[in-house]
């Protein structure tokens, strides 16, 4: 478990121009347990404002929105925000158990370094991901390592070979336990919807779980998914 924290942190630190690769291989080979989670169909696009860009929201771009008749509510980049919140703030995260990527409803597919610190508030956030979406990368502040980048899909070509892969979604009769779903010691992708309404149609996943008798929020379900996790592996 700290081996492949620190495979990651060493392969960060060689980047060299061919980092992408590096971290590709790692993801491929690296066997070692833990839980994966894809935050899907989350709406991160930027839109410009006057001279600038910013990321298009369901509160500030009403206008914009309504003049392209488009649905207020597939705006929410909020619920990524949140989710990232949790997910990153995370004890499995912080045990070095936790790698997350983020297809987007435009299909850019961008990976999550375990040590990026997310911005606390969500105007920072808007201004963090405007520079993703145009850059391609994010380097942390006094360390020339990639904490998130903009990589090449499909998301299923950077999970482990042979990994399980387990949508969730409220609208299905399979209700589980999460911690009975917990690998020992093998690697795992959860799937999570970064959306406010629909389903996730993911072609990569071999079945689609629900986790609560509730419909959750994106945020609550990565959190539920993460203590279940922390509960099995003994993380306190
Ligand atoms: C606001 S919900 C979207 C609602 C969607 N109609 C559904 O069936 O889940 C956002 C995401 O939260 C997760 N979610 C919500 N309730 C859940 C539950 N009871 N079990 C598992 N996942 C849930 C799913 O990943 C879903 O895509």
């Amino acid at each position: 478990m700290q081996n492949s924290k620190r495979k990651l942190e060493e392969d960060d630190e060689n980047e060299n121009g061919s980092g992408l690769k590096l971290l590709r291989s790692l993801t491929h080979k690296d066997h070692s347990k833990r839980l994966i989670v894809v935050l899907a169909n989350a709406s991160l696009e930027t839109v410009k404002v006057a001279k600038s860009f910013e990321l298009l929201n369901c509160d500030k771009h009403k206008s914009t929105l309504k003049k392209n008749n488009r649905d207020p509510g597939s705006c929410r980049p909020d619920i990524t925000h949140q989710c990232l919140l949790m997910l990153m703030d995370s004890p499995l995260n912080r045990a070095g158990l936790l790698q997350v990527y983020i297809e987007t409803a435009k299909n850019v597919l961008i990976e999550i370094n375990p040590q990026t610190r997310i911005p606390r508030t969500f105007d920072r956030f808007c201004g963090l991901m405007v520079q993703l979406l145009h850059k391609l990368s994010i380097r942390g502040a006094d360390a020339p390592v990639k904490l998130l980048k903009v990589i090449k899909g499909p998301v299923s070509n950077h999970f482990p070979a042979g990994c399980q892969r387990i949508g969730t979604s409220y609208s299905v009769s399979d209700i589980v336990d999460v911690r009975e779903m917990v690998p020992p010691d093998k690697p795992i992708v959860f799937v999570v919807g970064a959306m406010a309404h629909g389903a996730i149609k993911e072609t990569y996943t071999e079945k689609t779980v629900s986790i609560s008798s509730y419909p959750l929020s994106a945020a609550l379900t990565c959190t539920k998914l993460c203590s279940a996790f922390e509960e099995k592996w003994g993380i306190l």
